[in-house]
């Protein structure tokens, strides 16, 4: 039998690849020669947010596909204990689901109402460099431990992910 609940990373993965593939893409292809890819890349991004907050909202606790919960308790606590995970990366998760959302959301609506094309543009500006900046924060993350733990050799194999809670 199919076990889903095996799946559910590797679909997490898979989801992410097709959110941020279908980004770049709408990001890429916003310009009136290229406005059907556009409009299918921005409705896959669409498509996929809404996927994910409605799994999220209804898979129970403790599961991957669970909402991310940001908290301010959980900053303070990793601050002074600087162990587990980085409560940074679900304050970052939900700041992209939203301007992601947004940037998908108002372009559905400037596809009909061309007012809002600009406020469309605006988002989707500003989503790019949220992104931007949470990929330089997962690399910031992951390799400089990987390469901290090569320099330093106390970081054995694998020991770096989970340390950061994965
Ligand atoms: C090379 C590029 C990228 C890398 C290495 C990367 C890596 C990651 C990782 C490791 C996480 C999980 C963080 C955690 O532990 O909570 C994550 C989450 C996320 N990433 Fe990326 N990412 C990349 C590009 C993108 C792009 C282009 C988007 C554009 C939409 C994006 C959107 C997201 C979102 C929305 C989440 C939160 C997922 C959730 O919990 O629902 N990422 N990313
Ligand atoms: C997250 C996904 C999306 C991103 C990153 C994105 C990005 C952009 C950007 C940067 C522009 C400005 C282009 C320019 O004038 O230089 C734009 C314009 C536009 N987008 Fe999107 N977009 C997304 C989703 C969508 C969706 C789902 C639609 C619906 C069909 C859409 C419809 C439009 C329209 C109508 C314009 C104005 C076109 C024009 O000025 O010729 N977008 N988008």
């Amino acid at each position: 039998m199919l076990d889903l609940r095996k799946l559910s990373f590797p679909l997490l993965h898979a989801w992410h690849a097709v959110l941020g593939g279908g980004f770049l893409v709408s990001y890429l292809t916003a310009d009136e020669d290229t406005y059907a890819m556009h409009q299918f890349a921005g409705y896959v991004v669409l498509a996929a947010i809404i996927v994910r907050i409605a799994v999220g909202l209804l898979a129970p606790s403790g599961h991957p596909w669970r909402l991310p919960r940001p908290s301010i308790a959980a900053i303070r606590s990793w601050f002074k204990k600087r162990r587990g995970r980085n409560p940074f990366f679900a304050w970052i998760a939900v700041v992209l689901l939203g301007v992601v959302g947004m940037a998908a959301l108002t372009g559905a609506i400037a596809d009909f109402v061309t007012k809002t094309e600009d406020l469309h543009e605006g988002i989707a500006e500003t989503s790019m460099w949220i992104v931007l900046g949470h990929i330089a924060f997962v690399i910031a993350i992951y390799k400089g431990r990987k390469i901290a733990g090569r320099f330093n050799g106390r970081l054995l194999p694998g020991r770096e992910l989970k340390e950061a809670g994965q």
